[in-house]
């Protein structure tokens, strides 16, 4: 045992493999689900995106939280771990007709719309079935979440959502289609924020546009502000459960929720991100001229949030208590960019050794590849280690 780690058990499987703490998932877990619980009308819906592990989507779905789907297959993999059909949300810019028929078929919960030509395919799709479908529109709200260019959504330059200024008019459209139901407005401003300035802008973004809506006469029955709270990959075991308290303190003290409205949730990463380590075994210790190269048998395949936001994440040499040394830490990959770290300050490292690359369960397994080939990385609960 290392840490958290049963490294004496970890030679049963093969590496790379992701490995994923239940413990700490199901503490995380019951952590938001009480501290939403303490706000009439807070639901949450987990992002499968940022992790869809059958296994850990079982257990995610047993908390009694819904999901916020982003494609057919997500749908289908959210009601096999047993999330019911009502508690599913469906995002997404380009829905495929195929996806909005399954998702009609299972009786979703809402799509969240993302244009006006998405509306009439719903709409027009849900009354060849004789349904009507309940919709909430993405606004593009236009507030700046201070994270990586890459994985921010809000901004008005973004693809996703619609543009402010066309609200109201997509609203009375949404309105007036017969095959529909407009429950309200769905938000999302990006991901892996950790400053709750951020949040309160969209909060007051959102009292801005409900005002709007309210002077024309139309009431909404809910609303939905997305996911995006950060998890501090610096130091995992610091506080490996988000700070949950002030971030639904952040809504409810800045959204100026109406008395009969229900405020929707969609984490991700903040769930599942702190209970997931990518296991990887040291293949070579290369000394270059200036610096030493750990090369894992892990590679930008297995985990590509380094190769492609230049994420950070802490690497942990398992098998050593010996004096720290810095290092590169690579993977085998035909890729300049599959570096997992840069000078990475190790214990000394042989070939052979077991590393976890830390904070690794969001987006992590979800975003592998088979590049070059490879095999996907299997993915296993510690309680599979007993
Ligand atoms: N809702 C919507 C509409 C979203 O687009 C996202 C994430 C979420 C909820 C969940 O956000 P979270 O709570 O996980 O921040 N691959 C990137 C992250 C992409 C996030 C995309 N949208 C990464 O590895 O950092």
């Amino acid at each position: 045992m290392k840490g958290i780690f049963p490294i004496e058990k970890f030679d049963e499987v093969r590496t790379p493999f992701y490995y994923y703490d239940t413990e700490l998932l199901r503490r995380t877990l019951k952590r938001v689900c009480n501290e939403a619980a303490k706000y009439d009308r807070f639901e949450l819906h987990y992002a499968v995106k940022a992790n869809a592990n059958p296994k850990v989507l079982t257990i995610i779905s047993e908390s009694g939280m819904g999901a916020d789907c982003v494609s057919g297959g997500e749908i289908r993999a959210a009601l096999k771990a047993g999330f019911p059909g009502s508690k599913i949300v469906f995002a997404g810019v380009g829905k495929a007709d195929w996806e909005i028929n399954l998702a009609l078929d299972s009786d979703i919960f809402c799509f969240n719309v993302e244009s006006v030509p998405e509306l009439e395919v719903i709409n027009q799709l849900a009354a060849a079935k004789g349904k009507t479908a309940n919709v909430m529109l993405r606004i593009n709200p236009d507030v700046d979440a201070h994270t990586h260019a890459n994985i921010t959504t809000g901004l008005a330059e973004n693809k996703f959502g619609i543009a402010m200024d066309d609200m109201d008019k997509v609203v009375d459209r949404a309105i007036a289609l017969s095959n529909v139901r407009f429950l309200g407005l769905h938000f999302h401003i990006g991901s892996q924020i950790t400053d709750m300035r951020d949040f309160v802008a969209l909060c007051n973004r959102v009292n801005d546009l409900q005002d709007r809506l309210e002077a024309r006469g139309i009431r909404m029955e809910h609303i939905n502000v997305g996911g995006g709270l950060g998890i501090d990959y610096q130091c995992p075991n610091k506080l490996p459960i988000p700070e949950f308290e002030s971030y639904f303190a952040t809504y409810s003290e800045n959204l100026r929720l109406r008395p009969h409205q229900t405020l929707h949730f969609e984490p991700g990463r903040s769930i599942t991100g702190q209970c997931g380590s990518l296991i990887s075994r040291v293949l070579y210790v290369k000394e270059g001229t200036n610096k030493k190269f750990v090369i894992l048998d892990a590679g930008m395949t297995d985990l590509i949030r380094p190769a492609l936001y230049k994420a950070y994440h802490r690497i942990e040499n398992l098998s050593s208590g010996d004096p720290l040394r810095w290092y590169d830490v690579v993977g085998p990959i035909c890729e300049s960019s599959d570096v997992f770290g840069k000078t990475v300050n190790m214990n000394i490292t042989r070939r052979g050794d077991l590393v976890a690359i830390r904070s690794a369960g969001a987006y992590g397994e979800v975003m592998a590849s088979g590049y070059n080939c490879r095999e996907l990385p299997k993915g296993y609960l510690s309680e599979e280690f007993i």
